[in-house]
């Protein structure tokens, strides 16, 4: 990562064994997005606070944004590539948009850390949110998930994982920032289970056991690693995954909870519409005859150095960059007509 790009937030950090995933709405008012924004100020102090007691815990913490908050929060611009989570697929096969203004994915080697780290992030922000999701993830063994396959074998590492997460000069004004798609999955386990290895193999395209990549001469079209690799432009893009294991045995519930960072939006979009959709239409992953998708959402995560500066950043105080163009063009005497510039960077 060039050193004239912000630091970014934990967005690389290393697998941990447990995680917490909050999604949260944001209550209406002008009162309650003051609290947001000043929290937003207060999130790196309360992860020292926490972390420095247990320096070998790996504690760490990204927060995101979804779209409408992002207006409402913080004013224009947006983020180039921020919007609201986009729907694929069809029926009782759907990649769902549920509510969710923010989200706090937190990972230590302890739950207790975790918890711990949930609980001081939620007093800050009071009546000034509700939480609509929170999931509370385990690394099962061999870092395997719930389907009992190894999980995150292909995902980037070291630098590579830093090009392929982090936002650099394409959108200067959010450069070290990032994007997270999250996707709370339930599995039904029995008729899963009731399937051969060979047909589970099949269905995810490697080995169960040993974790080998099937060969491509039997390796079917359809099975979940050949459709979520994608090209642009000729090139492999690869995303970085953290997913984590989660359920309650006693009522039934197996689960994934599906979180995958990109610099833009569009791969994740890409693979999900060929889960969902098919490549071709109707080529689907069969990974999703026994797995459904209860909750969808996409967060702009911005980088450390944005996120401590957003407290200042209330639209409706702050001259933003659009106001200052505007302001400056009506000192030259023009109207701006025809001109892209102050214009907020939506895709
Ligand atoms: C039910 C939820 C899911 C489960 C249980 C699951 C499980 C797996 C497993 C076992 C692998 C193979 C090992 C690995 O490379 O990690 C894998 C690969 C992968 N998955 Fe998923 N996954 C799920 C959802 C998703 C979603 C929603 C996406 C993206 C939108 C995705 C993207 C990927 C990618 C990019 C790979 C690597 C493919 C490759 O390069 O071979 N997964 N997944």
């Amino acid at each position: 990562m060039p050193d004239n790009i912000p630091e970014p937030q934990a967005v690389c950090n290393p697998i941990s064994r447990s995680a917490i995933f909050l999604v949260a709405t944001v209550a209406r008012g002008e009162d309650k997005a003051e609290v947001v924004r000043s929290w937003c100020g207060d999130i790196a102090a309360l992860v020292r606070a926490v972390g420095t007691r247990a320096p070998t815990a790996n504690l760490s913490c990204v927060c995101g944004f979804g779209a409408d908050a992002w207006d409402m929060l913080f004013g224009a611009p947006r983020p180039a590539g921020l919007h609201p989570f986009r729907e694929f697929g069809s029926g009782d096969r759907r990649a769902i948009a549920t509510p969710g203004d923010i989200l706090l994915h937190i990972r230590a080697d302890h739950m207790d850390l975790c918890f711990e780290l949930a609980s001081h992030m939620l007093n800050k922000l009071g009546d000034a949110v509700t939480v609509v999701d929170e999931v509370h993830g385990f690394r099962y063994f061999d870092l395997r998930d719930m389907v009992g396959f190894v999980d995150g074998t292909e995902n980037p590492t070291g630098k590579r994982a830093e090009t392929y997460t982090i936002i650099g000069e394409e959108d200067a004004e959010f450069a070290g920032g990032s994007y997270v798609i999250v996707q709370k999955y339930l599995h039904n386990l029995d008729a899963w289970n009731g399937l051969t290895v060979e047909q589970q193999e099949l269905i995810i395209g490697r080995e169960k056991l040993s974790d080998v990549e099937l060969d491509d001469s039997i390796k079917p079209s359809c099975s979940h690693s050949s459709l979520t690799t994608i090209e642009e432009n000729g090139e492999e893009v690869k995303i970085l995954r953290h997913n984590m294991a989660f359920g309650r045995p006693g009522a039934k519930e197996f689960g994934t909870y599906f979180i995958g960072y990109a610099r833009t939006p569009r791969p994740i979009e890409q693979m999900l519409e060929n889960m969902f959709v098919g490549r071709p239409p109707g080529n689907y992953d069969r990974l999703l005859d026994y797995s459904r998708a209860v909750t969808g959402g996409l967060f702009f995560v911005p980088s450390s150095d944005l996120l401590d500066a957003l407290p200042d950043r209330n639209p409706h105080t702050a001259s933003s960059s659009a106001d200052e163009n505007r302001q400056g063009d009506a000192r030259e005497g023009t109207l701006n007509i025809g001109s892209l510039k102050g214009t907020p960077q939506h895709e």
